[in-house]
């Protein structure tokens, strides 16, 4: 159909903010306080975005129940990503995290509590005091619905500075001036009425969450298909670090629904079929509370061995019972009635059954820790990109490294979504006059839009999309060899050379889930497609990426960040960040590689 015959309706404001969850609503929130005019556009109601499942708590030293200290919270980050994590950027988040979580609690955020009245604490892996001479309780826990608490009582924040949202618009790419390539907006579709509209911002926040829908077996919503990396690598920005995808120990088994390591915190412990418990073995220290890599390795090992449990000995159990009636009904509600509903378990009486199940992607766009987007550019690494940022999951700061701490998630939604605010309120000037585009900016954003919509091949969307879910679970696994890698990367080359034929059939504008879930299955395609091509590439094991064939960490060729380029036909091309080991400020003291060890 002639592009000029599409109708889109402009709107201009200060800062664009795609994404409601925890990073979007915190970013959307600060821009409002700040006398900024801020609209955030959202694929799904603000409280139904995925930070609404996260459980454990939100990590911060505020040591309500015990020593802590936001240097040993630094400490615990930069061994947890198996030094990969820029420390600088950690340094920000552990220390912003103090008053971040006060600043939570000042909203109005319904935190449990001590019998004094403080922020409750749980322990969760990888967090210590003293540089792992004991478990820390630092994860402050509104019971095992965090997510859902810091979600509704953000929203209400922004409501009340009266940020404008576009809730149920559909963003399918990023604009740029084709005069100097600077990214303006964004195109969306408003699925509920079917019309289209640009959004022109000074700057553009992406705050679209991760790609775990790229796997077969995730804790991730269905929405989580990576919106805001898939239009980050049609625009040509290199992604950073795809190869890091954290395996959580504990899915339940079938569902993949995701039960908290909060469990783990509050004293339950993994078996195996010999009812050994099996991570003394793997980690004499913290047991199973050493960090999600490697619980999920020693799980993976303990099947491989013929150790697992049930009829395809395939999984393992979650030990919870003996915690008592009291304390799950108080602390652990939520995964009580998730075990009964996807696992059919009685939690106060039997074991659930677990498997680790994809949970997070430590990679995502490169950004410094105000929320920048930055790109290699001559002989500067940290060039930032005028105009855009990236906040939350969908972004790597890089404060997780290898592999991310329970809980430093929340708290890198709003350390860094405050911090994108911040930045956004010194670089942009209320009220600034946007610029005249060109008539034809909105062209390529508008002709995919009308390519897909208009797709005609033999390949529904959902049959292509399940090849590259099984792929990725087969061959982007916990472990990884050369062999494996390299099959991987022919078998998603061909899924990803499949979209060629793909076909939509509803040609309608009006809540087109077919188009929708096309558009998702780009995106997707181009992380899974970077994901395993990456893994291929690094001959080393750290953190989350973990080589049979290369079991240790190669410091000395591989402490560095990959960036990666997909053109469109599916074609890496590699380059490579240094690890920024020097912190902030003399408050921290760079933390020296060594073994990481539990
Ligand atoms: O286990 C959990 O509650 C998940 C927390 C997290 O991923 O940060």
């Amino acid at each position: 159909m002639p592009l000029d015959s599409y109708k889109v309706e402009t709107h201009q404001y200060d800062v664009v903010v795609v994404g409601a969850g925890g990073a979007g609503l915190r970013a959307t929130m600060g821009l409002a306080a700040k006398g900024l005019s801020a609209a955030c556009v959202t694929k799904v109601f603000p409280t139904r975005s995925h930070t609404v499942a996260a459980q454990g708590g939100i990590a911060a030293a505020l040591g309500n129940m015990g020593e802590d200290d936001w240097r040993y919270h630094f400490y615990d980050t930069v061994k947890g990503g198996d030094w990969l994590g820029d420390q600088d950027a950690i340094e920000y988040m552990c220390r912003e995290a103090i008053p971040a979580v006060i600043e939570l609690e000042h909203f109005g955020m319904p935190f449990s509590r001590t019998p004094e009245g403080k922020i409750y604490q749980r322990p969760f892996g990888g967090h210590t005091i003293r540089h792992g001479e004991a478990m820390a309780q630092r994860s402050c826990a509104a019971a095992d619905r965090t997510g859902h608490a810091m979600l509704h009582t953000m929203y209400t924040q922004a409501l009340k500075h009266d940020a404008k949202f576009f809730v149920e618009y559909f963003a399918t790419d990023l604009v740029k001036d084709p005069r100097d390539g600077r990214i303006v907006g964004v195109l969306a579709i408003d699925l509920n009425e079917g019309t289209l509209h640009f959004f022109q911002g000074h700057a553009i926040v992406l705050a679209t969450g991760g790609y775990g829908r790229a796997y077969f077996s995730c804790t991730s919503a269905h929405t989580c298909t990576g919106d805001g990396g898939g239009m980050a690598l049609r625009a040509g920005v290199a992604l950073q670090d795809l190869e890091f995808v954290q395996f959580h120990p504990t899915g339940i088994y079938g569902s993949g629904c995701l039960i908290t390591e909060g469990v783990r915190g509050e004293g339950g412990y993994l078996t195996n079929v010999k009812g050994e418990r099996f991570m003394e073995r793997y980690a004499p220290n913290a047991k199973d509370l050493a960090s999600r890599d490697v619980v999920s390795r020693a799980m993976t090992l303990e099947i491989r061995e013929g150790r697992g449990v049930g009829e395809h000995q395939d999984h393992l159990l979650l030990n919870l019972a003996h915690l008592g009636a009291e304390v799950l009904n108080e602390r652990l509600p939520g995964i009580s009635e998730s075990a009964r509903i996807f696992a059919g378990v009685d939690v106060t009486k039997e074991p659930i059954p677990v498997l680790p199940t994809v949970h997070y992607c430590m990679g995502g766009i490169p950004t410094n820790y105000h929320g920048e987007v930055v790109q290699k550019v001559g002989d500067d690494p940290d060039a930032i990109v005028p105009g855009l940022f990236a906040i939350g999951e969908a972004a790597c700061v890089s404060v997780h490294g290898a592999n991310r701490l329970g809980t430093n998630s929340l708290l890198d939604l709003v350390v860094f979504g405050r911090a994108a605010a911040n930045r956004c309120a010194e670089v942009v000037k209320p009220d600034t006059p946007h610029h005249d585009l060109p008539a034809d900016a909105l062209d390529p954003a508008l002709s995919r839009l009308d390519k897909l919509r208009h797709a005609h091949g033999g390949t529904p969307t959902a049959q292509l999309r399940l090849k590259m879910q099984k792929t990725m679970q087969a061959d982007a696994a916990v472990f990884r060899i050369e062999d494996t890698l390299k099959e991987g990367c022919r078998k998603i080359d061909e899924v990803y050379a499949g979209f060629e034929d793909i076909h939509v059939s509803d040609r309608s504008l009006i809540w087109n889930s077919d188009l929708v879930e096309t558009f998702e299955l780009a995106n997707l395609l181009g992380q899974a497609v970077g994901t395993m091509h990456s893994a291929a590439q690094r001959p080393e094991t750290r953190g989350a990426h973990a080589r049979d064939d290369y079991p240790e960490r190669d410091d000395a060729q591989w402490m560095k960040h990959t960036l990666v380029t997909v053109d469109d036909k599916g074609q890496c091309a590699f380059d490579f960040r240094p690890v920024h080991l020097q912190p902030m400020d003399d408050e921290a003291e760079t933390v020296p590689p060594a073994k990481r060890v539990y």
